[in-house]
């Protein structure tokens, strides 16, 4: 079992001797290791069963960092990071070469995301080189977003997980890259489109989610984020009246089934609740004495549209 613990100081010194450490984000929980590092960041691709092909995001502590691994910093991206970070944004930028290649999967860019947590923001304060971390889950299974969730899964690989608590946000950081004048989100996340519109303009920003399951990037695999039991999605109330007599759990947005099995994401129908509950009570219902989830999609606004984006994926 891993030593959970909110001491920085042996979570740094675990780092520099080139070992794991998961780290608490506002988004989900992360597998870090010293991103300058190859052999570091290879038992990250061990641990979590993660083929070579999938890049790694790279943690820095601020935005006057960027340049130290990235070749180019183009305008849009400053904008965005001056506005967004610390917070649950990522920017794809031209790689320099100290990232070593394995982290980027031999891509020519590197996924830069400065953390909201105040302690991984410290412990990155501390350290003398970025963290390359992915979602601190075994691929295609549901993010961890607490310690706990951590433990349970990799708790017998890695030897200490930091508990910075229960994470804010609940949903994987936005993924944004850039071609020419466009900017392009990859991945849809705790950072809706509306706020990166807001500040690259409408016309100027394009969505490449690419829901196939030949996808360029991992995340954007049709089945990812998946609990281990059948999930289907649609209007709860026709799907309990066509399931009636199986052993169902339901996962539903904000209206209560009076059933043994059933979650609630958010009673007041607030997103920001409904983020921050859906990857831990998915994991629950995968842990409950059913056969089947079913559940449904939320409006399609603001963070719901990252949370559908989950779900849709967690049904295939
Ligand atoms: O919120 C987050 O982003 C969390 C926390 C720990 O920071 N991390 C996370 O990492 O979700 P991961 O590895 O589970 O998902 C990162 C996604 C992957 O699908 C990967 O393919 C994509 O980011 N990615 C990373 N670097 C990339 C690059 N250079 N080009 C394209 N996609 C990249
Ligand atoms: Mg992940």
């Amino acid at each position: 079992m891993a030593t959970i613990s909110s001491d920085i100081a042996s979570a740094a010194s675990l780092l520099r001797r080139g070992e794991l450490v998961a780290i608490p984000t506002e988004t989900v929980y992360g597998l870090a290791a010293n991103a300058l590092v190859a052999d570091a960041v290879a038992k990250v691709f061990e641990v979590k069963n993660r083929p070579y092909f999938d890049p790694l995001i790279v943690h820095i502590p601020s935005v006057s960092e960027v340049g130290k691994y990235a070749t180019t910093f183009p305008e849009k991206a400053k904008q965005l990071a001056e506005k967004f970070w610390p917070g649950p944004l990522t920017l794809l930028l031209p790689k320099k070469k100290q990232i070593p290649d394995l982290v980027t999967a031999g891509l020519g860019t590197v996924g830069l995301r400065c953390p909201h947590h105040p302690l991984t923001r410290s412990l990155l304060d501390q350290l003398d080189f970025p963290l390359a971390a992915p979602s601190a889950n075994p691929f295609g299974y549901i993010s961890p977003t607490t310690a706990q969730h951590v433990q349970d899964q990799l708790g017998n690989k890695i030897s200490f997980v930091l508990d910075g608590g229960p994470c804010q946000v609940g949903l994987e950081s936005t993924i944004v890259g850039f071609h020419e004048d466009t900017v392009i989100i990859h991945r849809l996340g705790g950072l809706g489109v509306e706020e990166v519109e807001s500040v690259v303009g409408k016309g100027k920003l394009k969505l490449d989610l690419n829901l196939s399951s030949n996808p360029v990037y991992p995340g954007q695999l049709k089945s990812h984020y998946a609990p281990k039991k059948k999930m289907i999605l649609g209007n709860l109330d026709e799907l309990l009246v066509q399931y009636r007599g199986e052993q169902v759990g339901v996962l539903s947005f904000k209206t209560s089934f009076a059933l043994k099995n059933s979650f609630v994401l958010s009673s007041s129908g607030s997103m920001t609740e409904a983020a921050r509950n859906v990857f831990g009570m998915l994991r629950e219902l995968d842990h409950c004495p059913v056969d089947l989830i079913l559940a449904e999609c939320l409006p399609d606004t603001g963070l719901g549209r990252a949370i559908n984006d989950r779900l849709r994926r967690a049904a295939q």
